[in-house]
């Protein structure tokens, strides 16, 4: 099988749809939606984000996320409902290398829409695509210790922790210890064989 490369992705950027959910590229005119997730200082605790202040530091942020689709780097979408078409959140794939075939996944949703399951479909999602799109063998997530809803999420998604870098992170002001987890090719085929279908 030969390696998809980040070219065959970056020049038509999927957009991918969950039963709620639709990610897709983050545009312009997403910033005042952006804004109210990440002005958020819930949100923002536990990432390496900074609390947006302003307008202005949503739309730097947003050139920031262009800038990754120019330099094909980053896989990243706005997530938006699909009921009202409101952007309630970001999600991505990072660190693509693709002679290991593996990455790692990211997600970030707005304080109102925790605790409805939306983190766990989207994580379905990029699961789905990391593997049977990207062709992944590994699938990474990354969250604080202390980020215990990040933690269930990828729990809950079938992610196995791999270990804890202790004190990986200097962040807000402190050395921050950062869980690692992770999900293999061969682990997700024998769930897909388990539920005879795509398990997520
Ligand atoms: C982390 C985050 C994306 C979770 O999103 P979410 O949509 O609330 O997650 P889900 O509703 O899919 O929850 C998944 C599971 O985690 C559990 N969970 C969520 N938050 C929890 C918490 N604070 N404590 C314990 N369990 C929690 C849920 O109960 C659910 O399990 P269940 O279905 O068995 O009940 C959201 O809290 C967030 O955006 N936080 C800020 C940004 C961030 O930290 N991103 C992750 C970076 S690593």
């Amino acid at each position: 099988m030969s390696a998809v490369q980040p070219y065959q992705i970056f020049q038509n950027m999927p957009q991918l749809e969950t039963g709620r959910l639709l990610l897709r590229r983050l545009v312009s005119s997403d910033v005042k939606d952006l804004f109210e997730v990440a002005s958020e200082p819930e949100v923002t605790r536990y990432i390496t984000w900074e609390t947006h202040r302003n307008l202005d530091d949503t739309r730097r942020f947003i050139q920031v996320v262009h800038d990754w689709y120019e330099r094909q780097e980053v896989l990243y979408w706005g997530v938006v409902r699909k009921s009202d078409l409101k952007l309630i959140g970001t999600c991505g794939i990072f660190e693509w290398v693709v002679r290991d075939a593996r990455a790692e996944l990211s997600y970030t949703l707005g304080q109102p829409y925790w605790g409805q399951g939306y983190a766990t479909e989207i994580a379905g999602a990029l699961i789905r695509f990391g593997f049977e799109v990207l062709q992944l063998n590994r699938l990474e997530g990354r969250c604080l210790r202390e980020n215990v809803s990040s933690a269930h999420v990828m729990e809950k998604a079938r992610l196995s922790l791999d270990g804890i870098l202790r004190q990986q992170l200097y962040l807000k002001g402190a050395y921050r210890d950062l869980k690692v987890y992770s999900l293999l090719r061969q682990e997700w085929l024998n769930l897909a064989s388990l539920n005879r279908q795509s398990p997520f």
